[in-house]
C-alpha cells in the first residue's frame, strides 16, 4: 500500500483509472501493456505471450485473431458506420441479430433489446421488470432476490445484485429491495454426511425463508447465472436448479437467467440453462455473443414480458428507455457474423470433443498438495487453494493463495482469474488438445512454485 506518498522515488502518475485494480499501486507499478493477440495468445510489450486461459474476463470464445470478425466489421463500417436502432428506425444488421438470437434463444417468440455491455443487459432487465410489473398492475412487486458470490455487472442496479462485499463496500450498496440468498458450494457449504439431494434441498429451504421473510407479493424476480464463474464455479447439485424454479412458481416469481459467461456453449450446451434443465422468461447475454470484438449486449425476454412492456410504452406514448449505442450497427454486424462463424465451424461440437481432454487435464490436480477442491463444468474450470489438505486451512486474507497462484501463472505465461480463494479457467472455445496440454502444462509449474511459497511462508 503505497497510496499517494510523493517520497517515494519510483512514484508514476497513474492516467487510466483502472478497475478490479488496487488503486495506489497504479503509482507504483506498470500496468502490463498487452498489445497483440493470435489465436488462445495474447502478447505483452516485451514481446512475451501468455495464454488467455479465461478468454479475457470470458469473451472472446473465438481466439483474438479472427479475420472474418475484422472483415464484418470493415464491411459495415463501409456501409453505414452507425446509426441509432430507436425512434422508429433500425439498421438492417440490428434486426438480422435479433432475429438470430430469437430463433437460437430458450423461450419461445423471444423479444430482443440491445445494449453495449452485460452490465447494461442485466441493468435494462431489472429497470424492465420494474416497468413492466407497474403496467400490469403489480407495483408493489419490485423486490429482486440475486445470490450471495454472485456477479452481475458495476452498474448501480447491477452492482446490487451483485453478492460481494467488495463490490458494495464504499459505493452505498445494494440498493432497497436487493436481497441475497446463498450460493450453491458444496466444497464449503455442504455439511459432513449431508447428500446433494439433501443439500439442495437445504438451500432451496433457506430461499424460501428469505421470500417469506420479505412479504413475498413484493418479491419479482430471482436473477442468477446457471453456474456462477465469480463465485468459483460452483456447481449446483442436480436437483437444485428444478428444485429452485418449483419454488419461485409457487410465489410466482419471475426466473432471470444470466447467460452473460454462461451462454455460446461455455458449459457445453448452448445455453447454461439447457445444461441445469431449466426455462428462464427472460435472459442476458454479452461477452462471447461477439467473441467481444465489439461491445454489445442483449436483454431477451418472453413474449408475455414484452406485452407488459408494450402496455406501459402506450401509456406513455413512447418506450422511455434507449441508448445511442444499443445496437451500434458496427457491434451488430460483429455478433452476426460470430454467432455465423460458430455455427459454421460447428464450435458447439468442437467443445464438446475437447471437454473431456480438458477435464482430465484439470483432474490431474485434484491430488495436488494445494487443491482442496477440483470443479469443471463444460470448456470451464477452477481449483479451490488451501494450505493443507485435510484441515483446509488457508491463510488470510480469504484469497491470499489465488491471487499467488495467479501471479505466479503469470509470470509463466498463462492468465487465470482468482476469485475468493479459487482460480478460474475458462479458455477461448477454439482451443485444441495440444494447447489444452501447453495450459496445464503452464498451470502446473506456477501451482508447484506457489506450493513451495505456501510451505515456506505459512507453515503447519
Ligand atoms: C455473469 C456476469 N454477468 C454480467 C457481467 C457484466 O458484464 P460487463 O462487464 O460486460 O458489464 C459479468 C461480467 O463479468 C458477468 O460475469
Amino acid at each position: 500500500m503505497s497510496a499517494a506518498n510523493p517520497s517515494l522515488s519510483n512514484q508514476r502518475e497513474p492516467k487510466v483509472v483502472l478497475g478490479f485494480t488496487n488503486l495506489p499501486d497504479l503509482r507504483t507499478r506498470e500496468p502490463l501493456q498487452i498489445t497483440r493477440g493470435k489465436g488462445i495468445f495474447v502478447y505483452d510489450d516485451t514481446g512475451k505471450d501468455y495464454i488467455e486461459a479465461v478468454s479475457s474476463f470470458y469473451c472472446t470464445a473465438l481466439g483474438f485473431s479472427e479475420e472474418a470478425l475484422i472483415e464484418a466489421a470493415v464491411k459495415q463500417m463501409r456501409e453505414i458506420p452507425f446509426y441509432v436502432s430507436a425512434m422508429h428506425r433500425v439498421v438492417p444488421a440490428v434486426e438480422a441479430l435479433a432475429e438470430r438470437l430469437i430463433a437460437m434463444a430458450p423461450i419461445k417468440n423471444a423479444k430482443v433489446a440491445f445494449s453495449a455491455t452485460g452490465s447494461e443487459a442485466n441493468d435494462a432487465l431489472i429497470k424492465f421488470l420494474w416497468f413492466h410489473n407497474n403496467a400490469v398492475g403489480k407495483p408493489r412487486r419490485k423486490k429482486v432476490i440475486a445470490r450471495l458470490g454472485s456477479y452481475h455487472g458495476g452498474t448501480i442496479a447491477t452492482a446490487s445484485l451483485t453478492g460481494w462485499v467488495k463490490y458494495h463496500k464504499g459505493f452505498d450498496l445494494p440498493l432497497p429491495g436487493f436481497l441475497h440468498t446463498a450460493q450453491p458450494d458444496t466444497f464449503n457449504d455442504a455439511l459432513p454426511g449431508e447428500s446433494e439431494e439433501d443439500y439442495a434441498d437445504r438451500l432451496v429451504a433457506e430461499l424460501e425463508q428469505l421470500i417469506q421473510a420479505n412479504e413475498p407479493e413484493t418479491i419479482a424476480a430471482f436473477v442468477a447465472e446457471p453456474v456462477s464463474v465469480a463465485a468459483g464455479l460452483t456447481v449446483p447439485p442436480r436437483t437444485y436448479w428444478p428444485k429452485v424454479a418449483a419454488l419461485l412458481g409457487k410465489y410466482e416469481i419471475r426466473l432471470f437467467d444470466d447467460e452473460v459467461v454462461t451462454g455460446f456453449w461455455r458449459t457445453g450446451k448452448l445455453w447454461g440453462a439447457e445444461t441445469f434443465g431449466f426455462r428462464p422468461e427472460c435472459l442476458t447475454v454479452a461477452k462471447a455473443l461477439s467473441s467481444a470484438y465489439q461491445p454489445i449486449s442483449a436483454t431477451i425476454m418472453s413474449d408475455t414480458f414484452y406485452e407488459g412492456l408494450e402496455k406501459g410504452s402506450d401509456e406513455v406514448g413512447m418506450f422511455g428507455h434507449a441508448g445511442t449505442y444499443h445496437g451500434h450497427p458496427v457491434a451488430a454486424a460483429v455478433a452476426l457474423r460470430t454467432l455465423e462463424l460458430m455455427e459454421e465451424r460447428k464450435i458447439g461440437e468442437h467443445v464438446q470433443a475437447v471437454i473431456p481432454h480438458f477435464h482430465r487435464g484439470l483432474e490431474r490436480f485434484a491430488n495436488h498438495p494445494l487443491v482442496g477442491d477440483c470443479r469443471m463444468l463444460g470448456l470451464t474450470g477452477a481449483i479451490e487453494l488451501v494450505a493443507d489438505k485435510k484441515t483446509r486451512r488457508r491463510p488470510e486474507p480469504a484469497g491470499t493463495l489465488a491471487t499467488y497462484f495467479a501471479d505466479r501463472a503469470r509470470e509463466n505465461g498463462l492468465f487465470v482469474r482468482p476469485t475468493g480463494d479459487s482460480a478460474v479457467i475458462a479458455p477461448p472455445l477454439i482451443i485444441t488438445e495440444s494447447e489444452i496440454d501447453e495450459l496445464f502444462r503452464r498451470f502446473r509449474v506456477a501451482l508447484d512454485e506457489t506450493l513451495d511459497w505456501t510451505v515456506r511462508t505459512f507453515p503447519a
